[in-house]
């Protein structure tokens, strides 16, 4: 059976991204810390689940979730764990920072790494790594380290990507860039956000069509095609202020 393993499935657009892969045939492994959350979803889905739980933020959990994975026959990877820190960067603790990072970036290195090299030994396959708009812009104040963590996942797969294209390779790899969608990812940084959301189900289709059309970098909602073409054309200190300027307000009562 074509299985997908899923990352951060226990909330959010990972949640919406497993249950999507499950309506179209996928056996789905869900992972992340939560397992409670993982069976509840695993019971509502119509092809059998595996729920795997995993730390993402220790390195060696990354290498036991591939090693209990690599014979599953996963053809899918959706490397979607990941959490925002705001404020400003002198104040912000290290250590949750350092996780972040181990999170965001190395879980998704490792996990990339891994399975590429599965997926390329077999010419097929396909891997979905969730950055966010984030990722599209030159900076971010207030949320510097998560703006440069998603910097790396959209770096790290336009490369990969160039790098499969240039041998003809039938392995797809594509990063998603949505800008805010209505999950957890708030709660969890300890703010709100400045301008209305799109929902996270929305999110995993839009996201689904454009790894399986091979897009490499997915941006799902039009305003934020906007705002990656502005940040493009514009200097990147004018878009980094007004980068600034939006976050402050997910600060403001
Ligand atoms: N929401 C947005 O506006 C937005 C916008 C752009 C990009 N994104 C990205 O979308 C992805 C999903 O976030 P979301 O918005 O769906 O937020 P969410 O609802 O808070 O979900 C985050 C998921 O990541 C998992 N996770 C966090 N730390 C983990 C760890 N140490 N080990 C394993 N799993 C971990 C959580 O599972 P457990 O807590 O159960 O471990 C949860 O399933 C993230 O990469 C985020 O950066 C979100």
């Amino acid at each position: 059976m074509r299985t997908a393993l899923v990352t951060g499935a226990s909330s959010g657009i990972g949640a919406e991204l497993a249950k999507r892969l499950d309506s179209l045939g996928f056996r789905v492994i869900l992972t992340a810390r939560r397992t409670d959350r993982l069976e509840a979803l695993a019971a509502e889905l119509k092809n059998p689940a595996a729920v795997i739980a995993a730390d993402l933020s220790k390195r060696e959990e990354c290498l036991r979730l591939y090693e209990e994975t690599k014979e599953m026959n996963v053809s899918v990877l959706v490397n979607n764990a990941g959490f925002g820190i705001i404020g400003d960067f002198d104040s912000t603790d290290l250590d949750r920072e350092l996780s972040l990072i181990d999170v965001n970036c190395t879980a998704v290195h490792i996990l990339t790494k891994l399975f590429l090299r599965d997926f390329i030994a077999r010419d097929r396959g396909y891997i979905l790594n969730v950055g966010s708009s984030a990722g599209l812009m030159p900076g971010g104040p207030l949320m510097a380290a998560y703006y440069a963590s998603k910097a790396y996942v959209v770096s790290l797969t336009r490369g990969i990507a160039e790098e499969l294209h240039a041998r003809g390779s039938r392995v797809g790899i594509s990063v998603l860039c949505p800008g805010p969608v209505e999950t957890e990812f708030n709660e969890v940084a300890d703010c709100h956000f400045a301008i209305r959301g799109i929902s996270a189900d929305y999110c995993a289709e839009y996201a689904l069509k454009g790894l399986f059309g091979r897009k490499t970098v997915i941006v799902p909602d039009a305003g934020m095609k906007i705002a990656a073409l502005g940040a493009k054309l514009a200097p990147a200190k004018a878009v980094t202020a007004i980068a600034g300027k939006m976050q402050s307000k997910k600060l403001e009562d």
